[in-house]
Order: C-alpha cells, then sequence, then structure tokens
C-alpha cells in the first residue's frame, strides 16, 4: 500500500468528501472522513440526550465511543458503537451541532488521537478542518479546498433537490457561513489553511477537474 499521507483541509461543502473518495482510490491510501467523526459523536450525543454545553459528558462520550468505517460499492458505511448511522449523521440536527460538539477541547483530543493511530498504520488521504495545522503537520501533501459561499451553496442546494429533499437556498447559505464562522473562530484548533497548503478554488470546477487537480499535486509529491 502507497504510505503518502495526504492532509486535505476546507470548509463546509467545498466537496471534500467525494473528492477524497476517488482521489484516495486511485493513489491506493486509506480514506478518513474526520468531519464523519465529529458527527458520529453529536449524534450520539443527541441521542443521549446529553446538553451540547457539557463538556465533561462530551469528553466521556468521545473517550468512549467505537466509530467504525466500512467500505461500500459507493463511499463508506459509518457505525457508531456497532449500529450503522451512514445517513443519520447527514441529518440537519445534527448538521447544526456538530460545530458546537467539535469545539470542545476533550473530544478534540480524543478524535485527533484516533486520526493519528489510523495515519501511523498506513497511507491516507485525511479530510477535515485541521488536519494539515493538528492531526499531521508532516504530511506529505496539503491541500486547502475551497470555493466561494454561493458555489458551496448552490452545490448543497442541487445535492438536497436531487434526493427529493424541499430546501431553501437562502437558509443553505446562511447555514454553511454560520458553520464556517463557527469552525474557524473556536478556540482549540480552528479551522485554518496550513502555511504550507497548495489552494484549490473549486468554484466553477466540475468535479473531474478537481479531481485531476490533487491527483496531480500527489503525484508530484510522490
Ligand atoms: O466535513 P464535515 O462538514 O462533515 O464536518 C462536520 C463538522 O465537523 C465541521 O463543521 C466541523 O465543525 C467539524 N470538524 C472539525 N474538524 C475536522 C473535521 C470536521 O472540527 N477535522
Amino acid at each position: 500500500m502507497n504510505t503518502l499521507r495526504v492532509a486535505l483541509d476546507g470548509p463546509a461543502g467545498a466537496g471534500k468528501s467525494t473528492v477524497a473518495k476517488r482521489v484516495a482510490a486511485a493513489l491506493g491510501v486509506a480514506y478518513v472522513d474526520t468531519g464523519a467523526m465529529y458527527r458520529a459523536i453529536t449524534w450520539k450525543a443527541l441521542q443521549k440526550g446529553i446538553e451540547l454545553h457539557d463538556e465533561v459528558a462530551l469528553t466521556e462520550l468521545a473517550d468512549s465511543i467505537h466509530i467504525d468505517f466500512k467500505p461500500r460499492s459507493v463511499g463508506q458505511a459509518v457505525f457508531v458503537d456497532g449500529e450503522e448511522v451512514t445517513d443519520a449523521i447527514r441529518s440537519f440536527d445534527v448538521t447544526n451541532n456538530v460545530s458546537a460538539v467539535s469545539a470542545v477541547s476533550g473530544v478534540r483530543v480524543a478524535m485527533v488521537k484516533l486520526q493519528q493511530d489510523i495515519a501511523a498504520r498506513t497511507g491516507v488521504l485525511m479530510d477535515g478542518r485541521d488536519i494539515g495545522t493538528v492531526v499531521l503537520p508532516n504530511a506529505d501533501v496539503k491541500i486547502w479546498l475551497t470555493a466561494s459561499v454561493e458555489a458551496r451553496a448552490q452545490r448543497r442546494y442541487q445535492e438536497l433537490l436531487g434526493k427529493g429533499i424541499a430546501c431553501d437556498f437562502e437558509q443553505i447559505k446562511e447555514d454553511i457561513q454560520r458553520r464556517d464562522d463557527y469552525d474557524a473562530s473556536r478556540e482549540h484548533s480552528p479551522m485554518v489553511k496550513a502555511d504550507d497548503a497548495v489552494v484549490v478554488d473549486t468554484t466553477g470546477m466540475s468535479i473531474d477537474e478537481v479531481i485531476a487537480q490533487i491527483e496531480t499535486i500527489c503525484h508530484s509529491a510522490q
């Protein structure tokens, strides 16, 4: 297996996971969706009725939770303590609360350790917000994937419409902006571009063009 370690960070809705799955498969490295890990904790906290300002309870949850990824024909299935939550962690409820949970330092310490343990065993492409700065500061490749908030909201809007989910464009845009602001202004490992990350602005680019550009950047690092 390829031992390359790639950090792919950027704001909400920039298309990181779609791109990451395909580039990881092409490179022959494991794909780790770190956002899914923070979403999994948020889902479990909501299920258990944990108060989202209770840092002690959230830290205990993060220390004891078992999160598994299993490959599927398309993408990955996510399990929390043996229960499949692949779709549940994408709900509006989880999306609207995940930034508060992921701002808790005890939650971050637990997740960063899990992520670093995975990267110590295998080549990876990890997507998130703090991979190039905190999780894998010595990654072989660092990419900051971004797009205008309009373009990101438009993609999310089309995706939801495609699934037959009624939604409001302005509301989606507002939610994306609010999540970015929260993630970028938190005290512990805020979302920020690593100084040595290559910026890929996907506004106006197709998925295939983005993938080709990222593969070129990764190949030049090998
Ligand atoms: O990538 P995704 O949108 O699924 O991430 C969900 C949330 O998880 C982000 O808005 C952010 O609050 C949190 N997150 C994080 N650090 C990461 C990955 C995600 O704080 N490495």
